[in-house]
C-alpha cells in the first residue's frame, strides 16, 4: 500500500480558557488516501471543526495544538513555520467552509478574488490567469462565465455563491480540500448538485477531500471512508459502506438511525437520547455511556480503546454491535 496522502496520529488540539480546558480533539487518528474522499461526521460539538483548522494550522490562541504528528505527502504540518503553511494554504490544501462568505470578500468582483489566487500560487500571466478563471467557473456549472468575473459576491445566490467558493478552491489545483459542513446552509436540491459537483472535480483532478459533516446522509453518497467523531475523540472509523451497513459502535448506529432515509434506516426515525456531556468534564471511562443501550458498569471504568474489528474497520466499544451483547 503507498503511504497514505494525509496521516494525522494522536492531534490532540486544546482551548485553554478561563472555565477549563477544552480538549476539543484529544488524540485522533486518521489517513486520506490520494484520489479518496474522507467524511468526518458526527454530533455539534465533536471537533470536527477544530479538525480542518489545526489541518490548516488555523488554531489561534487560546487554542494550540498540543500533540500528535499530521503528516501531508510526508511533511509534518505540525513542525511547519508560518510562512510554509500559507504557502501550503490555497496551493496544496484548501479549504470549503459552510458560508461562502467566510472565503469571499464582498467589496472586490469575484474575478479579481481568482485573479489573486492565482497570482499568488501560479506563473500565469494575466491573460492566462483570466482563462484559467473562467475556465473554472464554467466547470462548476456557471454560465456566461466572462461576463460573471466582473459580478460581486451578492450578486450570485447562496447555491451559486458556493460553487464559486469551489471554483476558487480548486484554482491553484490542491491535493486536499477540506469541506467543512460546505452544503449545510443549501436547500436540499442545490445541496445534492453541489455534491455531486465537487465530487466529479476530486475525481477528475485525482484530489482528495476531507467532507465534514453532521449529516451522515451527505457522507453515504460521497465518502470512501469515515471517521466518527464524539467528544473529540475517533469512536469508530472504516471503508463507508461497511461502518454504514455494519457499523460496531453503539453512536454510530444511532447517527445512523437519525438518518432521514429509508434506504439505510432500519426502524423508525429515532435520535440518540441524551446530550453530548461538557467535555471540560468528561467522565471517566466512555464518554458515550449515558447515552448507551449496551452500556455496562464496564463503561463507567475503562475508557475503551479503538480495536481493529478487521477489514480495515476500528471501534473504541467495550461492547461492540457485532458482538454478543
Ligand atoms: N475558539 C474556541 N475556544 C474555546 N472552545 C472552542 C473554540 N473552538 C471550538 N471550541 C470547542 O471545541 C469543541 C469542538 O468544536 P467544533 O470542532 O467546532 O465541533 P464540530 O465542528 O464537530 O461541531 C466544542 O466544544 C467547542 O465549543
Ligand atoms: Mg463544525
Amino acid at each position: 500500500m503507498t503511504e497514505a496522502l494525509l496521516q494525522v496520529e494522536g492531534l490532540r488540539t486544546h482551548f485553554h480558557t478561563f472555565s477549563g480546558t477544552v480538549r476539543a480533539v484529544d488524540g485522533v487518528s486518521f489517513a486520506v488516501g490520494r484520489g479518496e474522499i474522507m467524511g468526518l461526521v458526527g454530533e455539534s460539538g465533536g471537533g470536527k471543526s477544530v479538525v480542518g483548522f489545526s489541518l490548516l494550522g488555523l488554531i489561534d490562541p487560546p487554542g494550540r495544538i498540543e500533540g500528535g504528528t499530521i503528516r501531508f505527502d510526508g511533511e509534518d504540518l505540525t513542525a511547519a513555520g508560518e510562512a510554509r503553511m500559507r504557502r501550503i494554504r490555497g496551493r496544496e490544501i484548501a479549504m470549503v467552509f459552510q458560508d461562502p462568505m467566510t472565503s469571499l470578500n464582498p467589496l472586490h468582483t469575484v474575478g479579481r478574488q481568482m485573479d489573486e489566487v492565482l497570482r499568488l500560487h501560479t506563473d500565469l500571466d494575466a491573460a492566462a490567469r483570466r482563462a484559467r478563471s473562467v475556465e473554472m467557473l464554467e466547470s462548476v456549472g456557471i454560465s456566461r462565465a466572462a461576463e460573471r468575473l466582473s459580478a460581486y459576491p451578492h450578486q450570485f445566490s447562496g447555491g451559486m455563491r458556493q460553487r464559486v467558493v469551489i471554483a476558487i478552491a480548486l484554482l491553484a489545483s490542491p491535493r486536499l480540500i477540506v469541506a467543512d459542513e460546505p452544503t449545510t446552509a443549501l436547500d436540499v436540491t442545490i445541496q445534492s448538485q453541489i455534491l455531486k459537483l465537487m465530487r466529479r472535480q476530486i475525481r477528475e483532478r485525482g484530489a482528495s477531500m476531507i467532507l465534514i459533516t453532521h449529516d451522515l446522509a451527505v457522507v453515504a453518497e460521497m465518502a470512501d471512508h469515515i471517521t466518527v467523531l464524539y467528544c473529540g475523540k475517533v469512536v469508530e472509523r472504516g471503508p463507508a459502506d461497511t461502518v454504514l451497513r455494519r457499523p460496531a459502535h453503539p453512536y454510530t448506529r444511532g447517527l445512523i438511525d437519525s438518518i432521514p432515509n429509508p434506504a439505510l434506516r432500519k426502524e423508525r426515525l429515532n435520535q440518540i437520547p441524551g446530550m453530548v456531556p461538557d467535555i471540560r468534564n468528561l467522565p471517566v471511562g466512555c464518554n458515550f455511556r449515558d447515552r448507551c443501550p449496551r452500556a455496562t458498569a464496564l463503561c463507567a471504568e475503562v475508557e475503551p480503546a479503538l480495536q481493529d474489528r478487521g477489514s480495515g474497520q476500528w471501534a473504541a466499544c467495550h461492547h461492540p454491535l457485532d458482538a454478543a451483547p
